[in-house]
C-alpha cells in the first residue's frame, strides 16, 4: 500500500523533456482503453488491453490512458499490467475527485515509471444540481483536494472539468486557476456531451489558454454527438490547446470520441492550416484500427475517414479515369502513409472503360478495342443490377467474350486480388 504522503512514483520524469519540443507540438492522449472501452460492445479484458496497448505504443501515442481503476478489478489490473509492460510510456489512470479513487489510481500506477493521475469532477450547473447535488464551492474544494492528493504520488496530474462546455465561464476559470494552484500540470476541458461547435469551443479554449499561460497544458476531449468531435478538437488546437484526447476508430461513450487517426491525419495533410506536430507513426494507423476491430465487437463503418474499407476506394468512372492517370486527382493522402496496403478500384455500375481495361490487364487479358467494347457493354448490363463485380466475375466475363483464358499467374494478380475486398 502506498502512503499518500510519500511521493513514490516517477518523480524523476518531471517536465523538463517537454521544453525540448517546439510550441507547435501537440500531445496525443489516447483513451481507447478507457473512454473507448467504456462504451457498448467495447469492453476489453486485460490481455486484450495489453494487445491493443502494443499497437498504441508502436503508434507513438504520448499518453496512454489504460483504465479507471476504481471501476473494476479488471480496470485496476489492466492499468497495472500496461504500466509494467511499457515502463517508458506515460500511463494514465482515471479517478473521480475523491480520496478513494485517487488512491486506487495511484496504487494501479505503482509500477509505472511515468504515471499520470487523471482526476475529474463535473463543473456545469446541470451536473452539480442533478448528479452531484453539490454546490460550486464544494466542487471547487473537491477538485483542489483531489489534485493535491494526487500530487503526493506523482508530478504528472491532469484535471478534467467534466461538461466544461456547459459550465458557467467565470466559474470554470476559477476552477482552472485553483486546480493549477493545487498542482495540476494539465487542464482538460471536455465537451462531454458533444454539444459545442468549433468556433465556440475555440473561444472557450483560447480564453483558458490565456488565463493559464505556461502554468499548465490545456487539453481537449471531445465527444461526437453532433459529429463535431474532430472539428472541435482541431479548432481548439488552433486556439492554443496542446493535448488532444482521442481514440482509435473514434470509439467512446455514445457517439464516441474524436478519432485519433482523423485528428492526426488532418494536421499532417493540412499542415498549411494546422502547423502542428505529433509523434504518431501514421503508417501504423490502419494496423491499430484493424487490431481494435479484432478485439471489440464492431469495426469502423465502410465510409469512415482514413481507416474505413472505402476510404481509398474509387468506383465512379470519372474518378477512376482521373485516378489512373494521376492519383492526386482524387486522393489527398497516399494510402501507404496510413498503412493501407493500396487504393482500390471498385468495378461497379459507375465504372468506366479505363478501369475495366486496367483490371482485365491485371488479370492477364490484353483486349483489343473491339473486345473491350463488347466486354464493357456486357459489364454495364450486369453491373446495373449488382453492387460490384469481383475479379473472378470479371475474368469469367472476359473469357466468355474473347473465348480464351487469362494468364495463369497474371502480373499484379496479388494486388488486384486485394481489390475485391
Ligand atoms: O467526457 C468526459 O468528460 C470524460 C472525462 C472523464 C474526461 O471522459
Ligand atoms: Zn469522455
Amino acid at each position: 500500500m502506498i502512503s499518500p504522503t510519500r511521493p513514490t512514483m516517477g518523480m524523476e520524469i518531471a517536465f523538463d523533456k517537454e521544453q525540448e519540443y517546439p510550441l507547435s507540438r501537440v500531445y496525443i492522449f489516447d483513451t481507447t482503453l478507457r473512454d473507448g472501452e467504456q462504451s457498448p460492445g467495447c469492453s476489453m479484458t486485460t490481455p486484450e488491453k495489453l494487445k491493443m496497448a502494443a499497437h498504441l505504443v508502436d503508434l507513438g501515442v504520448d499518453i496512454l490512458e489504460a483504465g479507471f481503476p476504481i471501476a473494476s478489478e479488471g480496470d485496476f489490473e489492466a492499468v497495472d499490467a500496461v504500466s509494467k509492460q511499457y515502463p517508458w510510456v506515460q500511463v494514465a489512470a482515471l479517478a473521480r475527485a475523491c480520496t478513494l479513487d485517487v488512491e486506487r489510481a495511484a496504487r494501479a500506477l505503482h509500477h509505472a515509471k511515468r504515471p499520470r493521475i487523471h482526476t475529474f469532477i463535473a463543473t456545469s450547473d446541470v451536473h452539480l444540481k442533478f448528479k452531484l447535488r453539490k454546490t460550486r464551492e464544494q466542487v471547487l474544494n473537491d477538485a483542489c483536494a483531489a489534485v493535491a492528493l494526487a500530487r503526493n504520488y506523482t508530478d504528472d496530474v491532469e484535471f478534467s472539468a467534466e461538461d466544461a462546455t456547459r459550465t458557467q465561464i467565470e466559474y470554470l476559470e476559477q476552477v482552472c486557476n485553483a486546480v493549477v494552484e493545487a498542482g495540476a500540470r494539465t487542464v482538460n476541458l471536455p465537451d462531454t456531451v458533444g454539444y459545442s461547435v468549433p468556433e465556440e469551443y475555440a473561444d472557450l479554449i483560447g480564453r483558458i489558454v490565456r488565463l493559464l499561460g505556461d502554468r499548465a497544458t490545456v487539453s481537449v476531449h471531445c465527444h461526437d454527438d453532433l459529429g463535431l468531435a474532430v472539428a472541435n478538437s482541431l479548432a481548439a488546437v488552433n486556439a492554443g490547446a496542446r493535448q488532444i484526447e482521442c481514440t482509435i476508430n473514434g470509439i467512446g461513450e455514445r457517439a464516441g470520441n474524436a478519432a485519433l487517426e482523423e485528428v492526426v491525419m488532418t494536421m499532417k495533410t493540412r499542415h498549411d492550416r494546422l502547423p502542428f506536430e505529433t509523434k504518431i507513426n501514421t503508417e501504423k494507423l490502419y494496423g491499430a484500427s484493424r487490431a481494435l476491430t479484432d478485439i471489440i465487437t464492431f469495426g469502423p463503418q465502410p465510409n469512415k475517414a482514413i481507416v474505413g474499407e472505402n476510404a481509398f476506394a474509387h468506383e465512379a468512372g470519372i474518378h477512376q479515369d482521373g485516378y489512373l492517370k494521376e492519383k492526386s486527382t482524387y486522393e489527398i493522402m497516399d494510402p501507404a502513409s496510413v498503412g493501407v496496403p493500396e487504393s482500390r478500384i471498385v468495378l461497379g455500375k459507375h465504372s468506366g472503360r479505363h478501369a475495366l481495361k486496367q483490371r482485365a490487364e491485371d488479370l492477364g487479358f490484353h483486349l483489343t478495342g473491339e473486345q473491350l467494347n463488347e466486354v464493357y457493354h456486357q459489364f454495364t448490363m450486369i453491373a446495373d443490377n449488382k453492387k460490384g463485380l469481383r475479379n473472378d466475375e470479371i475474368a469469367a466475363l472476359v473469357e466468355q467474350v474473347t473465348g480464351r483464358r487469362g494468364d495463369p499467374e497474371p502480373v499484379g494478380a496479388q494486388a488486384t486480388a486485394a481489390n475485391t475486398r
